[in-house]
């Protein structure tokens, strides 16, 4: 199955009810986008930040994650974020965990999705969440069986998928043979990311292709960084082979504390600009949007990398 066939009926153009098709945005920066930026926000300020971003038309947020807060003391607060955050109806709060502590906390603090990491390489593997990979994916099991019993969504990852900050280039089959694990572990998604951001649009494409093979009807998710320029192009190339869900981060803040100058995001609001352009809906408000990161580019402290942030989106007639 490829994964065009898995979103069978869907094409770009518009359908026969008159709408649009849709690219669905995950958004990250409260999680994946603060946990490596410099500045550190208070509880109020990331709770802020993810109301102003529902309010702009996010329905999924990965909200905090639930993490060794020694690991990354910028998570420590999880909890008192899930419990300051107004709850929106139809809108999924997601929470990153690792190990079963974390989905107990996730559960326990009221996240809607519980997402797991499995590293694609060893030595990644063992600097991000000091297991092997196998062991990884054992924690995998444990973690979606409660988070299943719980009644939550379950999503995993996959990261480095297109190279590794300590080992180098990736095999596209060892990614692939994570992949098929992974689903039969029934997630509602399973992402593959580019976490070091080295991928380029030939090599996503066949990436994805090959998941779709092996994912066994598991929807897919793209998740990639702008670190050399190459996300959007990323993107436009996922999209060619059916993929619809996207993370991205307001601003194009982000980065990853294990993974050596792997730099931001890419920006939720240029995402946003690209495919509302090649016909896509989203749901999401790009001025809206454009606000928030001017907004949380004052909270940081410092500048974010988002082009469109500074240019605007398709300029109006005057
Ligand atoms: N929540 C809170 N604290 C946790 C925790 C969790 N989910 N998991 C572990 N801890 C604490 C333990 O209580 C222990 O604390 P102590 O030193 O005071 O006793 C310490 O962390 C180590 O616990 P241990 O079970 O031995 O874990 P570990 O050392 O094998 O580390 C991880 C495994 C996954 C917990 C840790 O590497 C981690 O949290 N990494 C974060 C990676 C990350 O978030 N990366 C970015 C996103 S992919
Ligand atoms: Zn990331």
């Amino acid at each position: 199955m490829t994964v065009a066939d898995q979103h069978a009926g869907s094409t770009r153009e518009t359908g026969s009810d008159g709408r649009a098709e849709r690219v669905q945005i995950v958004e990250v920066a409260p999680r994946d986008g603060l946990q490596a930026d410099p500045a550190d926000l208070s509880t109020a300020q990331k709770v802020e930040l993810i109301e102003r971003l529902v309010a702009a038309g996010h329905t999924r947020v990965e909200a905090a994650s639930f993490v060794s807060p020694k690991a990354v003391p910028k998570m420590a607060d999880g909890e008192a974020v899930m419990a300051g955050v107004p709850r929106t109806q139809g809108v999924s709060y997601s929470a990153l965990v690792l190990n079963q502590r974390g989905v107990e906390r996730a559960l326990e603090a009221g996240a809607d999705e519980v997402c797991g990491v499995v590293v694609a390489t060893e030595t990644f593997s063992q600097a991000n969440q000091r297991a092997t990979v196998d062991e990884s994916i054992q924690r995998w099991r444990a973690i979606s069986a409660t988070a299943r019993a719980a009644g939550a969504r379950t999503a995993v990852t996959v990261s480095a998928v297109c190279g590794c900050p300590y080992e180098g280039r990736v095999d596209a089959d060892r990614v692939l043979g994570i992949v098929a694990e992974l689903a039969e572990t029934g997630p509602d998604e399973v992402a593959l990311a580019d976490t070091i951001g080295v991928g380029v649009p030939t090599q996503v494409a066949a990436l994805f292709e090959g998941a779709a093979q092996r994912a066994g009807g598991v929807a897919l998710r793209g998740h990639f960084h702008n670190t050399r320029n190459t996300a959007l192009a990323n993107i436009a190339a996922a999209i060619e082979v059916g993929v619809r869900v996207f993370d991205s981060s307001l601003g194009g803040v982000g980065g990853c504390p294990f993974a050596p100058r792997a730099t931001g995001n890419v920006a939720t609001e240029e995402v946003v600009y690209m495919v509302h352009e090649m016909g896509f809906e989203t749901g999401l408000d790009l001025d809206a949007l454009i606000e928030a990161s001017t907004w949380l580019e004052a909270q940081l402290g410092h500048g974010v990398p988002s082009l469109v942030a500074k240019a605007g989106g398709f300029p109006q007639p005057r």
